[in-house]
């Protein structure tokens, strides 16, 4: 079946619904998604969205993108990163307008707290006078995301945008330098559906998956990463992985910041607060790759705590927090505390350990959400992403806490934007590759009808663990080659993944085979990039390279899929307007 909307947008997580609010009512505009959009990955964000608002104590735009260009360790995209920060207060207000229920200071303002690596300087007239956290984080309790998402889908429907929920992008229809739609498969029927649009944006989310423990729902398989990709076009920065510090321990299931930024605090087995070391000023609120670095060495030098399966964690500890704070504002996180791990937060300390969070890098996009076609200034025609798949670049090597709400709310709004300029323009729609669908049909009846070969759960679980031991927090070249070859190893073995359900009707086993694709040409993607980078940046922290080095790797990498099937790797220079790079010093 052939259907055709002005704009398609893949995805339904906080970007590609704020993108589809903007369009919805003046052009026809579906969201196709593998889940329902209450379930997508953004409702696992927990701890706040920010913005300078100055509710609670003086802030400022400018100390905000400061934090951030600070964060990313310098390889964000300045001049993008002013516009999301400048654009923050707006786009919080925005929401709340829209009926995001927030939380609530006494006054009945928007409440926020302290998150890592947010901070204001002591002086205001002096940037590099000593800087201690600052309260940015916008939030609903701990359900931050889900509020959002709530918000976003009810403001969705209220604008007409039609939504295709369960239906699985398996391509992106792309030729020389144009997108006309998507390849989709409807997962109760099994049916494949092409959608012609004149704009395609992918809002498609992030990779977690690729790693064992992970705080990413099942669906973050990096799936539009790899129909960009194949599609001939590049990926930007694919070596920086945000591990989050605090994952539940073994299950990886978030504990927000927000249980540090309101006064907990992380212990060794001693019972010290080890953070003092690491960062003396902001300790548990410094950003995450030196947080999550800090728990990996307190456990390498013996100070981790030995869990049952003899796996290393150490704690979080909510104890002196006032019953009050743990009820009102982290309910959610105690209540996983207790449920999963059998763990009474208010009595004892929470298991802890880092886990896969959130891809820095993606699909190269200007800050009008415009794919870029190259490393240089190319724009694809008709191509849009947002939200945690696109790199705009505003992260650089490492987020800072709630700047990926905020990214998703900012840049999903001015892809939103982008798109009616364009329509407005007088876009066409581009011709269909002839055959289009043909390939997802091919492939999908060579995997139900081989009946012997390798079973899609051994080759996920093998890759999920090589990633950690050889990918993960630390690196250096003897894991990385390591990695590189058995990934190799396991995607020929994938080349004869076998499935047991052969049915046409919700079939899971055939999904996760060709999310496995997706998710081993991404680990190799990933590998290649962090073997390539021969420096410690942010998240990429290289053993055999202890140091940042701008003079050889200011740059983002831009990869690229060879003829020989082989990641091409190309550079852009780091956009830098106010601030040059310094020693991160916290
Ligand atoms: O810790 C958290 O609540 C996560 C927030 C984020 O990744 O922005």
């Amino acid at each position: 079946m052939t259907h055709q909307f002005d704009v398609i947008i893949v995805g339904a997580g906080g970007a590609g619904l704020r993108a589809a609010v903007e369009i919805g009512g003046q052009y026809s505009c579906a969201v196709l998604t593998k889940v329902h959009p209450l379930r997508s990955h953004t409702g696992a964000a927990q701890g706040g969205v920010c913005a300078a608002l100055g509710n609670l104590e003086e802030d400022n735009p400018e100390w905000h993108a400061f934090d951030t260009i600070k964060g990313s360790d310098y390889l964000g995209d300045q001049d993008a990163i002013e516009v999301m920060c400048n654009d923050a207060p707006r786009a919080v207000i925005e929401l709340e307008h829209m009926g995001m229920p927030f939380s609530r200071t006494a006054e009945g303002k928007i409440a926020q707290r302290q998150f890592g690596g947010h901070t204001r300087p002591l002086d205001r007239d002096d940037p590099d006078s000593k800087r201690v956290a600052v309260q940015r984080a916008c939030y609903s309790a701990d359900r931050t995301g889900q509020a959002m998402l709530n918000t976003l889908y009810e403001n969705s429907l209220k604008n007409n945008v039609r939504f295709f929920s369960e239906f699985f992008v398996t391509e992106l229809l792309y030729a020389d330098g144009v997108a006309s739609g998507v390849v989709a498969i409807e997962i109760l029927t099994g049916e494949i559906h092409v959608f012609h649009a004149k704009a395609v944006m992918f809002a498609t989310g992030g990779d977690g998956r690729i790693w064992r423990i992970t705080s990413n729902a099942h669906v973050g398989t990096g799936d539009g990463f790899m129909l960009a990709y194949n599609a001939g076009l590049p990926l930007e920065d694919m070596e920086f992985m945000q591990f989050h510090p605090t994952g539940l321990w073994k299950l990886g299931i978030l504990v927000s910041e927000a249980a540090r930024g309101e006064g907990g605090i992380l212990r060794n087995k001693d019972g010290e607060r080890f953070m003092e070391r690491y960062a003396p000023t902001v300790k548990d609120l410094a950003p995450r790759d030196m947080v999550s670095r800090a728990i990996i060495q307190e456990i390498r030098e013996g100070r981790g705590i030995k869990g049952s399966d003899g796996t290393e964690y150490v704690l979080l500890d909510l104890t002196h927090l006032d019953i009050k704070i743990i009820t009102e504002k982290i309910p959610e996180i105690v209540g996983f505390a207790r449920t999963y791990l059998g763990v009474e937060p208010t009595k004892e300390g929470v298991p802890v350990q880092p886990t896969a969070h959130y891809v820095m890098g993606g699909i190269p996009t200007d800050v009008d959400g415009r794919v870029r076609l190259d490393h240089k200034d190319g724009i694809v025609k008709g191509f849009y992403a947002a939200g945690e798949c696109a790199c705009v670049s505003v992260h650089g090597a490492n987020r800072l806490g709630t700047n990926s709400l905020l990214d998703l709310i900012v840049f999903g709004r001015r892809g939103g934007k982008a798109i009616v300029e364009f329509l407005k323009s007088g876009a066409e729609f581009a011709p269909l590759p002839p055959n289009a669908g043909e390939a997802t049909k091919s492939k999908t009846v060579e995997i139900k009808s081989r009946t012997s070969g390798n079973k899609p759960a051994p080759l996920r679980t093998e890759m999920q663990q090589l990633m950690m031991d050889d990918c993960g927090i630390f690196r250096d070249a003897k894991g990385l080659q390591s990695a590189l070859d058995r990934i190799g190893e396991l995607r020929e073995k994938y080349k004869t993944v076998v499935i047991d359900d052969k049915g046409n009707q919700f079939n899971t086993d055939l999904l996760e085979a060709i999310e496995l694709g997706n998710l081993l040409d991404t680990a190799q993607l990933v590998v290649t990039c962090a073997l390539n980078r021969t420096e410690t940046r942010g998240g990429h922290a290289r053993e055999d390279f202890p140091d940042r080095d701008d003079h050889n790797w200011l740059k983002h990498t831009f990869a690229s899929k060879n003829g020989d099937g082989n990641p091409r790797l190309e550079y852009r220079p780091v956009a830098i307007t106010k601030y040059q790079p310094k020693k991160r010093v916290y």
